[in-house]
């Protein structure tokens, strides 16, 4: 009798699996075993790397509290965060890109126009735009949920010196759609590195930054809501940034304010974002 192949031990697995009830379950189950199976096969995984896999996976979960969710920042870094999202975007809309971990609901509604941080947050910079359908009609009553880090790279969050919902704010539109708040202009940071995933950049001599963003999740009744970033043009990491989130549509010019623009902001950029129909 000879010895079992590898492919006759997938085919055994996949056939124990082939009677999942769900039949969304069953599809999933039966890629995830071809693909596994498949990995471990093309690179001959020797025990002592399946080892390590085990541990690394370990220590990702016992990484993870209220405010670390590390397995999350591993599927940011894997480029996994980004791949479900381009998968699930919606046609004609705005790119969508990753929400983060500093994402906090509740922010505080603020007067169109307002400045949502403090001085001392960074350099002055209105934002502005428009929200559409897909069709470029103007969108009443949408929704831009906001927030940054500040010139330091920190998310209030992250910063005692910071007051809860520093750089955070809620914006409704008007029946033209337009939208306008004030903030800082946003600095490149590092995501962290203290676990494995910081391990698992080394490794991979990657660096760990950011390129400079402002967040935003837009929403509107009867339109299906986009997280997405502003990116400043001018940032040394939009080709290399550690999460993958940069899509070029994202990417804006941010220019010094002129002589017909208002006295109190040093740079303007301009977004529109569109939202598809639910
Ligand atoms: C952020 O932009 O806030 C972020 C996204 C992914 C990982 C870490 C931070
Ligand atoms: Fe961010």
């Amino acid at each position: 009798m000879s010895a079992m192949t590898p492919q006759q031990l997938t085919k055994q697995v996949l056939a124990a699996y082939a009677g999942t009830p769900d039949p969304r379950l069953r599809e999933l189950l039966t890629s995830l075993i071809t693909h596994l199976h498949a990995f471990a096969t093309e690179t001959g995984l020797t025990r002592q790397e399946w080892l390590a896999a085990v541990e690394f996976l370990t220590a990702t979960g016992q990484k993870c509290d209220a405010e670390r969710q590390e397995f999350i920042l591993l599927s940011d870094v894997l480029g996994f965060s980004s791949l479900v999202d381009l998968i699930n975007a919606a046609d004609g809309a705005t790119e969508c890109t990753v929400l983060g971990p500093f994402y906090v609901p509740g922010a505080p509604t603020r007067a169109m126009g307002e400045q949502i941080g403090r001085p001392e947050d960074g350099i002055p910079t209105l934002v502005r735009g428009r929200v559409t359908d897909a069709a470029g009609r103007p969108l009443d009553g949408a929704t831009l949920d906001v927030w940054q880090s500040n010139s330091d790279g920190l998310y209030d969050t992250q910063d005692p010196q910071q007051p809860p919902f520093n750089l955070r704010g809620v914006f409704v539109t008007g029946p033209d759609g337009g939208y306008h708040f004030r903030t800082v202009r946003p600095a490149s940071y590092p995501v962290p590195v203290d676990g494995p995933v910081g391990d698992l950049l080394r490794g991979a001599g990657r660096h760990n930054w950011r390129a400079a963003h402002i967040h935003l999740i837009v929403s509107a009744p009867g339109h299906r809501p986009v997280t997405t970033h502003i990116f400043d043009a001018e940032n040394p990491y939009l080709d290399s940034d550690t999460v993958f989130g940069v899509k070029d549509s994202l990417i804006r010019p941010f220019r010094p304010a002129g002589p017909a623009d208002p006295p109190d902001v040093s740079y303007i950029t301009e977004m529109d974002f569109v939202l598809a129909a639910q």
